[in-house]
Formats: C-alpha cells, structure tokens, sequence
C-alpha cells in the first residue's frame, strides 16, 4: 500500500458466517481463545471475521502469508503490525464488521447500530463535550439519534485512531454533531493544532448503522477507498483493487 493510500473494507457477518469455521485456522491460537472466551455468539462471530478479515488482507497486501503478519495489541489494546509498512484498526457491530487500512498514517474506525431507544440526550450530557450536547439538544427531535450516532462514531473513530481508547477523555475534545455535516474533529482541550492534523469521513453503509473513519492528515493529503467485502472475493483480488487507488 502507498503511504498515501487510506481503505476502508465493509464486511457482513451473515454474508461470512457460513465460512467461520475455515477461517479459524487464519487465527493464531490466542487470537482464538479470544474469541471462543465470548459468550455472545454473534459478537464471536464478528470478532472472528475481524481478525480474519486483517489476517488475510493484510497478508495480502504485504505480500506474506496471513499467519505470518505479526499482529498483536498494544498497551491500549490497539492491533499494531511489526515489521510492515502497514497501519489497521477495525470495529464490529450486529452484523458489520468494518476495517480500516493505511500505508503507514494512524487510521480508527467506528461502526455503530443507530439505536432508537437509548435516553440520547441524557447520555450525551453525561458522555460528550458541552458544546456536543448543545448542538443535539438543538436538533429535531426525529433526528437525534441518526446525529449521537454520528457524534459517538466520530469521538470513537478519532480515540481509536490516536490509540488511546477510553484513556483520552472524551469531553476533552468535540466533533461536529449533525450526521447531515461533514464529520470533523472541531476542538481539542489537549493540543488547539489537534483539528488540523486529524481528518474524518463518514463511511457508507447499511441501513440502520453509522460509521465514521478518522485518520492522520500526516504530510501528503490522502487517496481514501471504500469497498465492501463479500466471500467470493479472494483477498488478493481485493488487495489489488485496493493498491491500485
Ligand atoms: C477502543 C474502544 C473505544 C472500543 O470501542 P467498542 O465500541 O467497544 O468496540 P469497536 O467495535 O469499536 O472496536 C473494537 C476493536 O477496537 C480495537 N481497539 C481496542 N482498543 C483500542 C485502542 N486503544 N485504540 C484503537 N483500537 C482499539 C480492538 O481491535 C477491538 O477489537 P476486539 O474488541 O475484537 O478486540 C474502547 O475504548 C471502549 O471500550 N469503548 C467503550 C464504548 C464507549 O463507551 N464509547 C463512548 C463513545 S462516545
């Protein structure tokens, strides 16, 4: 992948889930166990398709084989591949999983269900910054939770992507709130040059779901790509379409 090129890859749990059980073997032992120490089945599955999914595109890519790409979490608990020019993050949601590929610059993905019955408003004082919670207030009533979820996926995008997880509080910094408006990253407590060194997209995908990329703006501007994943592609096919962009 050049360092330029950011790709984004959808995947359907229920499209895959009659291939599980063969891409067990992709999975290292302790990525395994991880896996099966899930009760819920369907998170199982979607957390097997994840790492599948990175083990055999990233191998792909990189020009080795899936169980060869020496993937494993840091502190924070972000997947970082040694030895490869090759930067990757992933979330999983009901039946999507959704991967995030960059040749080098750091790169966080969200992916959430829009759920109509969470107290929106309530959580939004509680979880996001002050002004965040102002702009939703504002908003129509119907359009409220198609925007939290905007605002949690583009706060959640940009946490994964510095790697900080939860640890980087999330009233410390804002994101524009309508799904209607562009996502971006509007106000950082921690570093005012914050904003400008981060850019988002929010990424299409099935109804009743919201996903939003964020990555390092990271010198030259980026080539993104979005494509969907079904299980007749092979990963190399994939993997050439996406080194081409
Ligand atoms: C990283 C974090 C944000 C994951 O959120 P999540 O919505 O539960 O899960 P997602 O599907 O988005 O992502 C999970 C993947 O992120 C990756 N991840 C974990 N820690 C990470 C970190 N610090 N940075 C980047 N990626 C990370 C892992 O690959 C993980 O996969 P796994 O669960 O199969 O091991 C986590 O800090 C968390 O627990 N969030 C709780 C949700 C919340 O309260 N959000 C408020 C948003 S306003």
């Amino acid at each position: 992948m050049s360092d330029k090129a950011v790709a984004t890859v959808l995947l359907s749990c229920q499209a895959w889930r009659e291939r599980l059980p063969a891409l067990r073997p992709v999975l290292t032992a302790r990525e395994r166990d991880d896996c099966d120490r899930v009760r819920l089945g369907s998170v199982r599955e979607q957390k097997l398709l994840a790492r599948a999914a990175l083990r055999l595109l990233g191998g792909a890519l990189c020009g080795v084989s899936p169980r060869d790409l020496n993937i494993a979490p840091d502190a924070n608990g972000k997947p970082q591949i040694a030895g490869q020019r090759l930067t990757a993050n992933y979330a999983h949601a009901g039946d999507c999983v959704a991967l995030a590929l960059a040749g080098g610059r750091a790169v966080g993905v969200d992916i959430e269900a829009v759920d109509r019955k969470v107290a929106h408003l309530d959580l939004a004082r509680s979880q996001f910054a002050l002004a965040e919670f102002e702009a939703l207030a504002a908003l129509p009533e119907a359009d409220r939770a198609r925007s939290f979820t905007a605002c949690w996926t583009r706060k959640e995008a940009f946490i994964k992507a510095l790697g900080l997880g939860l640890k980087r509080p999330l009233s410390s910094f804002s994101v524009s709130v309508p799904a209607s408006e562009p996502p971006r990253l509007v106000w950082s407590a921690t570093a005012p040059e914050e904003p400008d060194a981060w850019a988002m997209r929010t990424l299409a995908c099935p109804d009743g779901y919201f996903a939003t990329l964020a990555y390092a703006r990271a010198g030259d501007p980026a080539v993104v790509s979005e494509h969907i994943w079904s299980p007749e592609t092979a990963p190399e096919t994939l993997a050439a379409a996406i080194a081409a962009m």
